[in-house]
């Protein structure tokens, strides 16, 4: 039984994780929101659950005596809540995603060498799976074009999805892609050194990613669709639990947790 503080957890990652994590068995100890989020002093069982752990909006007393702290929320709320998570030593799986490359560097280097940690744009198994495959596409000849199409709910803030982005620097780094376009208008035929990626946000669809590979006579394409988060959520705990037992203060990818690497 691990012991957790959730961040976000009246978002929609938040109450799925606390949903999977108490189904298996693990005790939510600490769970946090946004300071003017009208669900802080309201306890988890105000949302459900079999739990009197009240929402908080200070971080450093939530965190207590967690052995892990599990964020799924912004990336302004990252910046400040994950060095504060690492100066308290506590083991982080982030799922948060929207970070600028600056972004992206910063909370990095604040979580490396200090604390074991997950960081990963897709906890699902399918899409963990569908980056490997990416590594292999080299196979192709270089006149099959590559693309990639991401459709997520109309309230997801960032496109294209960090999961879209992460296959897409794959692909880039496979392929010699320098560039990605996100749509043509117009007169706009594409050029070798183009990957598109696409976005579409349409109604409540959890996750949809389209990987395209296209040469001059066939097609193959690989799409993966999360059905609902609960699959974001499980892999999240699943992570946890897997990240409870490493020691070694470093950044983990879902990859490692899976075996895949
Ligand atoms: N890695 C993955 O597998 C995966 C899967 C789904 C979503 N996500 C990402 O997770 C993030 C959250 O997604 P969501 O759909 O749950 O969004 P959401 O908007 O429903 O939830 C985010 C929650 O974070 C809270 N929050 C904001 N600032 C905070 C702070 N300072 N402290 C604590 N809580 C704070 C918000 O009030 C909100 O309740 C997004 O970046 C999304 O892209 C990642």
């Amino acid at each position: 039984m691990l012991k957790l503080c959730v961040a976000g957890a009246t978002g929609r990652m938040g109450q799925a994780i606390i949903a999977e994590a108490t189904t298996k068995g693990h005790q939510i100890t600490g769970a946090t929101e946004a300071p003017n989020n009208p669900a802080v002093g309201k306890s988890l069982r105000d949302f459900g659950f079999n739990s009197d752990i009240k929402i908080s909006a200070d971080i450093k007393k939530a965190m207590g005596d967690a052995d892990v702290f599990i964020s799924f929320t912004t990336p302004a709320a990252d910046l400040i809540n994950i060095p504060i998570a690492t100066s308290f030593g506590k083991r982080i799986i982030l799922g948060t995603t929207g970070f600028t490359a600056e972004q992206n560097k910063q909370i990095i280097a604040t979580m490396s060498d200090k604390v074991p940690a997950v960081f990963s744009p897709n906890y699902s198994i399918g899409v963990n799976i569908l980056f490997k495959l990416a590594e292999q596409l080299n196979a192709f000849p270089q006149n099959y074009d590559f693309s990639i199409n991401e459709i997520h709910h109309i309230d997801k803030k960032d496109a294209p999805s960090g999961t879209a982005k992460k296959l897409s620097e794959i692909i880039s780094s496979v392929r010699g892609y320098t560039k990605t376009i996100s749509g043509r208008e117009g007169i706009s035929p594409r050029q070798p050194q183009e990957l598109e990626v696409t976005t579409f946000r349409a109604g409540g669809i959890a996750g949809i990613h389209d990987l395209i590979v296209a040469g001059p006579n066939e097609m193959l394409r690989i799409e993966h669709t999360a059905f609902n988060r609960n699959v974001f959520a499980q892999g999240a705990v699943y992570a946890a639990e897997w990240l409870s037992h490493q020691a070694t203060p470093k950044i983990y990818s879902m990859a490692d947790v899976l075996g895949l690497n």
